[in-house]
C-alpha cells in the first residue's frame, strides 16, 4: 500500500531546484482521503529562502483540500538514511498523530527504514496545546 507513496516521491523528487546543493529530496503524503500528493526541496539563491521537499508536499496537500497527513515518504540522494528535518518533523507534526508512518527510502524507492512520527518527534508540541 506504501508503493504508490514511494512512486510519487520518486517522481517528484526529479523535479528538485538544487543547482547549491545539488541534494534533491521528494517527498509524499497521503491524505485522510487516501489522496497522495508529493513535492521537492526549491532552493534559492539566498541560500536561507530554500524550503524542504515536505514542505512543498504539504503545500500540496492543503491546497488540495487535505486535512489530516497519514502516511509520509521521503528520499533523499543515493542510499543514505534521509529523514524529514526538525522543521519538518514539526511541520508535518500540525497535521498528523504519533503513530503516522514515516518511509525513509533510497533515491531508487527502496524501504530503508519507517520510522513513526512520535520516533522522530517524541512529547511534541501541537495543536492540542493550543486546543
Ligand atoms: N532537505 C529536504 O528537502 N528535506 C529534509 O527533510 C532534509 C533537507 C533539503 C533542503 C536542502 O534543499 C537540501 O535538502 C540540503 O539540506
Amino acid at each position: 500500500m506504501m508503493q504508490d507513496l514511494i512512486d510519487a516521491a520518486k517522481a517528484a523528487r526529479a523535479f528538485a531546484h538544487v543547482p547549491y546543493s545539488k541534494f534533491y529530496v521528494g517527498a509524499a503524503m497521503r491524505d485522510e482521503k487516501g489522496r497522495v500528493h508529493a513535492g521537492a526541496n526549491i532552493e534559492n539563491a539566498a541560500y536561507p529562502q530554500g524550503w524542504c521537499a515536505e514542505c512543498t508536499t504539504i503545500g500540496h496537500l492543503i491546497m488540495a483540500g487535505g486535512t489530516k497527513i497519514t502516511e509520509v515518504a521521503v528520499m533523499g540522494n543515493g542510499d543514505a538514511l534521509c529523514t524529514p528535518c526538525g522543521g519538518c518533523r514539526q511541520k508535518i507534526r500540525e497535521f498528523a498523530s504519533d503513530d503516522v508512518k514515516i518511509h525513509c527510502c533510497t533515491e531508487e524507492g527502496k524501504l530503508i527504514r519507517t520510522f513513526t512520527l512520535g520516533e522522530l518527534l517524541p512529547s511534541s508540541f501541537g495543536p492540542e496545546n493550543l486546543a
